[in-house]
Order: C-alpha cells, then structure tokens, then sequence
C-alpha cells in the first residue's frame, strides 16, 4: 500500500510544477483584463427562456429532416411513439401518456416554440440541451414540423 502511494507521488509531483508555471490565474490574482494571446476561443454558453424571438439556422431540407427523424427515434420515440404506436414503451408507462408529435398539430407551433420544448424541457419532460448538440436539435425542429 506505502509503495502505491510513493508511485503515485511520483507521477504528481513533476505535474504541479509544470501547472504553477503557466499562464492561468493565480490565486489571489486581480481579474484578467483581456485573455492571453495563445488562448482558444470558445463560443459562449447558450442563453435560452421561453419567449425568445430565435431563427431556424438549419434549412430544411430533406437531409436535415432525415438527420431530425434518426434523432426522433433515437431520443424520443420510447416516449412519444411513431405515427403508428404512440405512445412508446417508455410513454405507456406515464399518464397521462406524452403527446402525439407525428400527428402534424406541431406544424401549428412556431420553431422557437418547439426548440425551447425540446431544450428547456416541459412538465415531466427532461431537457435535451445538454444531451443533443444545437444542430441535432434544429434538425429535430424540421423533423417534427414536416409529414415526413
Ligand atoms: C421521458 C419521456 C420523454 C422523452 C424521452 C421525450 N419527451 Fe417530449 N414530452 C414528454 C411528456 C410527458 C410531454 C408532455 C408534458 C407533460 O405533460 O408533462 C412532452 C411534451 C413534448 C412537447 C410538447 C408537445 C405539445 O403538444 O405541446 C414537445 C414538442 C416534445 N415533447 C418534444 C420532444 C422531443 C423532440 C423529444 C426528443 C428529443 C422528446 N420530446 C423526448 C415526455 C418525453
């Protein structure tokens, strides 16, 4: 057991001097004005409420409504069901059962609408923001506004 420590040390030591040399924040350290020049942009978290005024970036096209329905059976299908059987397995267990979405009533709802549904969750529907990229969740909006 003493051994495994002692490895273990061993591994760690020369990894802390390498991190107290670089370029992050110390502690104690005033806020950083402006990032250094060799940091990586990354895009902001997104920001999403109910109510927001959002525009589709995916066009629908057919492949973005194939890419929605792979999703659909993927994450959705267990609950909501298929034109065919809804609910799905998992859906049967709840009751009320969730909502029919292949009946074409969603065509009604406009597409912020349905990618806050899907994002922010609603009732006993988890939310899908973590879960599914914003690309995976615009083509599941196409998907659910067309027949397909
Ligand atoms: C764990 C089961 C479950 C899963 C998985 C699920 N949903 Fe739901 N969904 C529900 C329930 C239940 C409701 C109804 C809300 C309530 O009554 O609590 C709902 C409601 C909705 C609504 C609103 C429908 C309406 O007529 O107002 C949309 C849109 C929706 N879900 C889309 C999706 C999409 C897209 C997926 C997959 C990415 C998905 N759901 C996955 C259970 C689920």
């Amino acid at each position: 057991m003493r051994v495994h420590w002692f490895l273990l040390l061993l591994l760690l030591v020369p990894g802390c001097d390498d991190m107290h040399d670089q370029v992050s924040l110390q502690p104690q350290e005033a806020p950083r004005l402006s990032s250094p020049a060799q940091a990586v942009p990354i895009s902001g978290k997104e920001r999403l409420a109910f109510g927001q005024q959002l525009a589709n970036p995916q066009p629908n096209s057919r492949e973005s409504r194939q890419r929605g329905a792979s999703l659909y059976a993927i994450n959705c299908e267990l609950c909501h069901g298929n034109k065919d059987a809804h609910p799905g397995p998992v859906g049967k267990e709840l009751n009320p059962p969730p909502p029919q979405l292949r009946d074409s009533h969603l065509a009604a709802y406009d597409v912020a609408t349905l990618y806050q549904l899907m994002s922010l969750g609603v009732g006993r529907m988890p939310p899908f923001q973590q879960r599914l990229t914003q690309t995976e969740r615009w083509h599941l909006v196409n998907y659910l506004r067309s027949n397909d």
